[in-house]
């Protein structure tokens, strides 16, 4: 998409598609009207006006009532109680399972393997597993719903994954409300824990729909971030040497990996009253609008030479994980299985190298390989 947002961005911060939305190409206008609170995100209310019948696919409706499709004040009750169970401490402490279960998967990895079935798909799930106390034995079971679901996040999917979508939204409620019932009885160390509990403040319906949020926010877009920052290893062996010397630059290089191929590369807002965007421009109440995060971040005004990837530019900050309100609850979580991931893999494979055509995956929203074939022998 990178060529088509240049000649966007080149035209103007923001204009009209045929179909009345508008697209916002620069990284200082992204960032403004992500902060603005007067952007709304499509919610409840707004999917009844224009499907009555939403909260029929289960799938949809999980992520509709979510934190993700909300606004205030219920977004600022559900993401405080979200964010006080999301904390640095549990992040951190994820750490030895993210180190775990990495080294697992590169010791089972065969010598010719696609990267993205093999490592960069199932370590997500692991850890959100780990996160939200679901058993190792259900894991598989889970990636798979995980993955049905997923097609909601995007704007145009087929008859076919809707479906899809709505049967694995009915299994994983079922799957949760047991989770939620078991850890209500007798509470452990995770997530769902501390969620179910009475003093998270949560109904029912949002409790649900928030740990299915959690679930599939978490995936895809960290599957993609591997196998992204993967292939760009496998493209620069010089950066992977510097890696390899020294884990730490694992901040740096995630960051720019982050920056060069946004997983999620757009955000989608409402407005709510009025939008000035300056130069007598005026947008009405009600104008959707698509921030496109993977142009901001290429855009040249923010980063010099934006097409170029390099991780020693000064003060990366990519808007990847949105902004404001919405910001990603799961960005230091998703940082820090990238920055412990990149290193080992350099390690233990020291002779990682591509092994056939990547094929990206064929979405609009969320950008990454579907297969990156390697071979390390
Ligand atoms: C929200 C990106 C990983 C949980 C978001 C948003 C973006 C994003 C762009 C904001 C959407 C908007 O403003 O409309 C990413 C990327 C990830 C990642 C690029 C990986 C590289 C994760 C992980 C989790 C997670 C690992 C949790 C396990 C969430 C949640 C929200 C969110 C709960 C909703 C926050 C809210 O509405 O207040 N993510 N995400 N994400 N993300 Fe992530």
């Amino acid at each position: 998409p990178y060529p088509a947002y240049d000649v966007l961005r080149s035209t103007a911060p923001a204009f009209p598609a045929l179909d009345g939305r508008w697209f916002v190409t620069t990284h200082a206008l992204t960032s403004r009207l992500l902060r603005d609170p007067g952007l709304r995100v499509s919610d409840a209310a707004d999917y009844d006006t224009f499907w009555p019948d939403w909260r029929d696919n289960r799938g949809v409706a999980s992520i509709v009532e979510s934190m993700l499709m909300t606004n205030p004040p219920d977004h600022t009750r559900i993401r405080r109680a979200a964010a006080a169970t999301f904390t640095a401490r549990r992040v951190a402490g994820l750490r030895d399972v993210i180190t775990e279960q990495a080294t697992e998967l590169i010791e089972q990895m065969p010598e010719r393997a696609d990267f993205v079935t093999t490592f960069a798909y199932p370590l997500p799930i692991a850890v959100i597993c780990a996160l939200l106390g679901v058993p190792d034995a259900d894991r598989t079971w889970f990636r798979r719903h995980a993955a049905d679901l997923t097609v909601v996040l995007e704007p145009i999917s087929t008859e076919e994954e809707m479906e899809r979508a709505d049967l694995a939204g009915r299994e994983l409620e079922d799957y949760f409300t047991g989770l939620i019932a078991e850890r209500q009885k007798s509470p452990r160390e995770d997530l769902t824990s501390d969620l179910a509990s009475a003093d998270s403040g949560l109904t029912g319906a949002e409790l649900l729909a928030n740990l299915v949020l959690l679930l599939v926010a978490g995936f895809e877009t960290t599957t993609n971030l591997l196998g992204t920052g993967t292939k760009l290893l496998l493209d620069h062996p010089a950066h992977a040497d510097r890696l390899r010397a020294d884990p730490e630059q694992a901040v740096a290089f995630v960051e720019e990996t982050l920056r060069y191929d946004s997983p999620v590369q757009m955000a989608t807002r409402t407005t709510g009253q009025v939008l000035d965007l300056g130069d007598g421009l005026e947008l009405p109440t009600g104008t959707d609008l698509m921030l496109l995060l993977g142009s901001a971040n290429r855009d040249p005004d923010r980063y010099p030479d934006p097409h170029r990837f390099d991780p020693d530019r000064p003060n990366i900050q990519p808007v990847s994980f949105g902004g404001g309100a919405h910001y990603c609850l799961g960005a230091p979580l998703a940082r820090l299985e990238a920055q412990v991931a990149f290193p080992l893999l350099l390690t233990m494979l020291p002779h990682l190298a591509p092994a056939g055509e990547p094929v990206l995956r064929d979405r609009l929203v969320l950008r990454g390989y579907a297969e990156l074939p390697v071979t390390w022998g």
